[in-house]
């Protein structure tokens, strides 16, 4: 009578590129965790979803204008194919755009905390809006410039979620600390040696002083986060204000 067996957290994604995945992903800390079953990727090929003989997966804008467009009807049926392989299990479906909703640390928690996600990569000039609210498709931006597709996207959403799944990080304790976890950025580091090329650490880091080193670094991350990102530091006075 062992402990019920967990469902690794799962990765479906659906892509013209499988061969893209898992990329960098399947090394280092991520590979490592792939490999020990905390977390699962499946690889969908949308062309093998394709019907006709020509196994076409876009086609013209309707009004016109540049580029070719992901059919709804194949991207339903690789949406679905995703589903029957995800069961009850699959959790929300995602698809890059930088239309979408803004990925940050707090979105990468929410989806580390469920069972997985489906995330639909598009080429070309983008997919079909209906399938898109048929399918009840959510759309994530790693950020305000255009990728020539999804696929690096969906690597980085990846790599960011599976870093912060129970198990992933090791001994580094807890990712609390780090930069976004508390709305600030994170203080600078110092290694050996103290002196290089007549460059100091800071005196303080050398001192032992537990009390002095934790003020001293949460002053730096917030002069930091005040000097390069005001609209955290604005975000993070408003949500404190709101505590008080
Ligand atoms: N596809 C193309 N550009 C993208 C972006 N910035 N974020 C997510 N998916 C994308």
């Amino acid at each position: 009578m062992g402990e019920p067996v967990k469902a690794p957290w799962t990765a479906r994604v659906l892509t013209l590129f499988p061969e893209m995945f898992p990329g960098v992903l399947g090394v280092s800390l991520a590979g490592k965790a792939l490999e020990n079953g905390i977390w699962a990727l499946d690889v969908l090929d949308i062309r093998d979803f394709a019907r006709d003989k020509h196994r076409s997966v876009d086609d013209a804008p309707f009004g016109g204008g540049a580029g070719m467009v992901m059919r709804p009807d194949v991207l339903d049926a690789a949406l679905e194919g995703a589903r029957e392989q995800g069961g009850k299990m699959a959790g929300p479906t995602i698809y890059l755009s930088p239309r979408g909703r803004l990925l940050d640390q707090a979105l990468v928690r929410e989806m580390a905390a469920g069972p997985g996600v489906t995330l639909l990569c598009g080429r070309y000039e983008g997919v079909d809006q209906r399938v898109l609210e048929a399918r009840e498709v959510a759309e994530v931006s790693i950020g305000d410039y255009v990728l020539s597709g999804g696929e690096p996207a969906a690597l980085t959403l990846l790599d960011a979620v599976v870093r912060i799944l129970p198990g992933v990080m090791g001994n580094e304790a807890s990712p609390v600390e780090e930069s976004f976890e508390r709305g600030l950025l994170e203080y600078p580091h110092y290694t050996r040696p103290a002196d290089w090329h007549g460059h100091l650490v800071p005196e303080v880091l050398l001192s032992g002083h537990h009390d002095n080193i934790a003020s001293w670094r949460k002053k730096q991350a917030e002069q930091v986060t005040r000097e390069r990102r005001p609209d955290l530091w604005a975000r993070r006075s408003r949500a404190l204000d709101e505590d008080a």
